[in-house]
C-alpha cells in the first residue's frame, strides 16, 4: 500500500496553493491567480476569514448557470515544469488543471521503467495534464476526450509545451465505445490511465455513469493491455467508490503479476494542514525488466 502518495500541499513553484474551503467553496491561488469558486465538493467551515475577499476572480452558480466574476490575465498558465497548461474560466466552473494529480505526474516522470516507445491510451484526457506527462517520457500516446474543445485545447497545450511532434493521437471519441472498438481491432496497450467523471456524455450523446459503467470500462481496459501491461493509473471522484474498491476491481480483472501498486485518497491540503478529499487512485507499475 502507498501511504499519502496523494496529498498535494502548495506546490510547483508557486503554481498551486488551497488556501482554503467550506460552504461548498474553494479558495486558490493557481497559477498566479487567486480564485474563488462554488463547487459542490467543499464540506465544511471556511477558515481564511479575511482573504475570501480578496479573489481575482469569482465562479458561482446563478439562476442554474456558472458565472465566473473578474478577467483572467490573457497569458494565464499553469507551469507544470515538464509541461504546461493553458487557464480559462470555463461554464462548467473548472479552469483547465486538477492539481490534485499532481502526485500522479511525478509517479510518472520518476517511474523506474523506460516509457520510450510503449503504447498508452489516456481517458477522459481533459486538457491533456497526464498525456503530457507520458509524452516527456517518450511514451506514444492515445488521448481520447467526448469533448471537441478540450482536446483542441489539450493539442495546444502540447504545442506550448514543446510536445507538438510527440507521437500523440488526439481523439474526440466516448471513452468506452472507443475501447470496446480498440478491443474488437485487437489492438494492444502497454499503459492504461482513466479519470473518469461521475456523469459524462460521448460526443453522439452516449452517457456515462460511472456507478454502471466503470466495471465495463475496466474489464474492457484489461483486454486492451493482456499480456503487456506496464502500467496503470485510474482515479475517480464519485462517493461511494473508494480507493480499496478501485483497487480490488481493478487487480480482479487485470491479475498483475511482478510490480508495485497500491491505492490511495487524493488530498488538497492548505499550508495549516486543512484537508480537502478530492478522489481515489489505484496506480501499478511492472517491475523493470
Ligand atoms: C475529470 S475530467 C478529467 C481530468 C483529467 N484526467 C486531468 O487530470 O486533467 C473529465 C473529462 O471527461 C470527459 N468526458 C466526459 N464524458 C466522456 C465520455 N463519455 N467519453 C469520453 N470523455 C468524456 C470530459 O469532457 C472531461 O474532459
Amino acid at each position: 500500500m502507498l501511504a499519502k502518495h496523494g496529498v498535494v500541499n502548495f506546490m510547483l513553484n508557486n503554481q498551486y496553493e488551497l488556501l482554503d474551503f467550506g460552504q461548498n467553496e474553494k479558495l486558490e491561488c493557481i497559477g498566479g491567480v487567486v480564485v474563488r469558486r462554488e463547487t459542490p465538493s467543499a464540506p465544511g467551515g471556511k477558515s481564511a476569514g479575511e482573504r475570501w475577499g480578496q479573489s481575482q476572480l469569482r465562479g458561482r452558480m446563478i439562476a442554474q448557470r456558472y458565472v465566473w466574476d473578474g478577467v483572467p490575465p490573457d497569458d494565464w498558465r499553469f507551469n507544470a515544469g515538464d509541461f504546461q497548461l493553458q487557464l480559462k474560466a470555463t461554464p462548467s466552473g473548472q479552469v483547465g488543471v486538477f492539481p490534485e494529480q499532481e502526485k500522479n505526474w511525478e509517479w510518472i516522470k520518476h517511474c523506474p521503467i523506460d516509457l520510450a516507445g510503449l503504447k498508452a491510451i489516456n481517458l477522459f484526457g481533459y486538457t491533456g495534464a497526464t498525456t503530457l506527462a507520458l509524452a516527456k517520457r517518450g511514451a506514444q500516446v492515445v488521448h481520447v476526450d467526448a469533448a471537441k474543445s478540450v482536446v483542441s485545447w489539450a493539442r495546444a497545450n502540447a504545442q506550448s509545451s514543446g510536445l507538438a511532434d510527440s507521437p500523440i493521437r488526439w481523439m474526440v471519441e466516448d471513452a468506452l465505445t472507443f475501447v470496446r472498438r480498440e478491443v474488437k481491432r485487437g489492438n494492444k496497450y502497454d499503459i492504461i490511465i482513466a479519470d473518469p467523471p461521475s456523469f459524462g456524455r460521448g460526443p453522439k450523446g452516449e452517457r456515462w455513469k460511472l456507478q454502471r459503467d466503470l466495471f465495463q470500462l475496466i474489464e474492457s481496459l484489461s483486454e486492451l493491455s493482456r499480456e503487456r501491461c506496464k502500467m496503470v493509473l485510474m482515479s475517480c471522484h464519485t462517493p461511494g467508490i473508494n480507493h480499496e474498491r478501485l483497487r480490488s476491481e481493478v487487480e480482479n480483472q487485470f491479475h498483475f503479476e511482478s510490480g508495485l501498486g497500491g491505492s490511495f485518497s487524493l488530498e488538497l491540503r492548505t499550508r495549516n494542514a486543512k484537508t480537502l478529499p478530492s478522489g481515489n487512485c489505484f496506480r501499478w507499475v511492472a517491475d523493470k525488466s
